[in-house]
C-alpha cells in the first residue's frame, strides 16, 4: 500500500511516497516525475553495499543513464571537500540542467546531495531516497540542504526542494538500533508539537525502542503522520519566517548538549530527547504546561530507549553560554519552543536564565 503526502509550496510542490519495497520501483517512480534521462545516484559505501544495486538496476531498467558517486560516511565528511568530489563526478557524468541527483542515504547524504544539486549548473533536480528514520521523517522533506563549516554545523547551505521523496520502510531493517532511536526522537517531537493522535498511538504501543518490536501498522503511522506533520509545517512556512521554528522543539538545549559533548558522546536524537525533557520542564515551571503531560512525554522518550537526563558531568553554565551562540538567538534572547498541550506549542522569547538553570540542575 502506498501513502502519498503532498508538500504544497508556491514555487514547486511535490509528493512524498511511502511504500514497502518501493526501492525496486525507483526507476518507475522517477519516470513518473518526468525528469531527464541522466541520474547520478549519491550514497556512501555502507548504503551502496546494501541498496545500491537495487536502486541502480531499477533506474537502468526504466531507461535512465545512471552514474554513481560514493562519498565517505559520517558527519565528519559533510563538508565542502565531499561537495567538490560530487561536482567532479557530476562533470565526468556530464550532468545537464535536466539531470537529477538521487540521494540514497541518511541526512548527511541527503543534505550534501541537495546542496550539490542546488548549486550544480545553478540548480538541477534532486530526488530524496532516505534510508534512515531521521531522513525519512525529517531531513529529506523541506528543502534545507547544506554542509558544515569547520566552525559550525550547517553554516553553508541553500534552500532547494526535492522533486520527490521516495520512502521504502524496508530499508530500516539494516539501520543500527541507535540510529533508529535517534529518528524516534524527532517522531516524538512531532507528537508533542503537532499531532496528539500520533502521540497517543505511540503511547499505546508496548515497545518503541526497536524496529522489530513495533507493529508494522504503527511504523506506517509513524512514517505517514510524521511526514505529514513536517509537510504541513513546511507548506505553511517554507523559509522559516515563523511557524517552521516549532520544528526546533527540543533543539535549543539539544544543540548545546551536542556541541558541549563534541558531537560524539550524545548523538543528535539523544540530544533532542534531553532537550525536549528540559523544554517540557521549563514550560511546566512557567505555568504553561501540565506536569502530567510533561511526564507522559518523558515516559514516551524513555520507552523509545532515549535519555531523559543530562550526561554525567556536563557543564551547565557551558550549556547556558552555548545557548547564547545558537543561530536562533534573536536580539540576545534565546528562543524556546514550549508545549502548552500535547500537540500544541508556542514560541517564547523571554525565558529567564534562572529558570533554565534550575531545570538543568534538576536533570
Ligand atoms: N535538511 C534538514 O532539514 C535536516 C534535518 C535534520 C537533520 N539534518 C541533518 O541530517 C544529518 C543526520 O542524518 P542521519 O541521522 O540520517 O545520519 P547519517 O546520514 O549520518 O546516517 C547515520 C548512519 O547510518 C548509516 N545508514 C543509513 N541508512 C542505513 C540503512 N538503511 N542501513 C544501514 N545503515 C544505514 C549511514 O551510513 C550512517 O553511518 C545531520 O547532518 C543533520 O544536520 C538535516
Ligand atoms: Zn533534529
Amino acid at each position: 500500500m502506498t501513502s502519498i503526502i503532498n508538500v504544497n509550496l508556491p514555487q514547486q510542490s511535490y509528493e512524498i511516497a511511502i511504500a514497502p519495497a518501493s526501492l525496486e520501483q525507483l526507476g518507475q517512480y522517477m519516470t513518473e516525475l518526468k525528469l531527464g534521462k541522466k541520474v547520478l545516484v549519491v550514497s556512501n559505501p555502507t548504503i551502496f553495499k546494501h541498496y545500491g544495486e537495487k536502486a541502480i538496476a531499477s533506474l537502468k531498467s526504466a531507461g535512465f543513464e545512471v552514474g554513481s558517486c560514493s562519498l565517505p560516511a559520517g558527519e565528519r565528511y559533510k563538508n565542502l571537500n565531499s561537495i567538490q568530489k560530487l561536482y567532479d563526478i557530476a562533470l565526468e557524468n556530464r550532468l545537464e540542467r535536466s539531470s537529477t541527483m538521487a540521494a540514497l542515504g541518511g541526512g548527511v547524504i541527503g543534505d550534501m546531495t541537495g546542496f550539490a544539486a542546488a548549486t550544480w549548473l545553478r540548480g538541477i533536480n534532486v530526488v530524496q531516497v532516505p534510508t534512515t528514520l531521521l531522513a525519512m521523517v525529517d531531513s529529506s522533506i523541506g528543502g534545507k540542504t547544506g554542509v558544515n563549516h569547520p566552525h559550525g554545523k550547517n553554516l553553508i547551505g541553500a534552500f532547494h526542494q526535492p522533486r520527490g521523496v521516495l520512502i521504502d520502510p524496508e530499508v530500516l531493517k539494516t539501520l543500527p538500533m541507535r540510529e533508529f532511536r535517534a529518528g524516534m526522537a524527532e517522531v516524538i517531537k512531532y507528537g508533542v508539537i503537532w499531532d496528539a493522535e500520533l502521540f497517543s498511538q505511540m503511547e499505546a504501543s508496548k515497545n518503541l525502542n526497536q524496529l522489530r518490536y513495533i507493529k508494522p501498522e504503527l511504523i506506517s503511522a509513524i512514517l505517514t503522520r510524521s511526514c505529514q506533520a513536517k509537510a504541513d509545517v513546511v507548506s505553511k512556512d517554507e523559509k522559516e519566517a515563523g511557524l517552521r521554528a516549532i520544528l526546533n522543539y527540543g533543539h535549543t538545549i539539544g544543540h548545546a548538549v551536542e556541541s558541549l559533548t563534541g558531537y560524539r558522546l550524545v548523538n543528535h536524537g539523544e540530544a533532542v530527547a534531553i532537550g525536549m525533557v528540559a523544554a517540557g520542564q521549563i514550560a511546566v515551571d512557567l505555568g504553561l504546561w501540565q506536569q502530567e503531560d510533561a511526564e507522559r512525554q518523558n515516559a514516551l522518550i524513555q520507552k523509545a530507549g532515549l535519555p531523559t537526563k543530562l550526561p554525567e558531568g556536563i557543564d551547565i553554565e557551558g550549556i547556558i553560554a552555548a545557548l547564547q551562540l545558537d543561530k536562533k538567538v534573536k536580539a540576545g534572547k534565546v528562543r524556546f519552543i514550549l508545549p502548552t498541550q500535547i500537540g500544541v506549542v508556542q514560541i517564547t522569547d523571554d525565558v529567564p536564565s534562572d529558570t533554565i538553570r534550575q531545570v538543568l540542575q534538576a536533570m
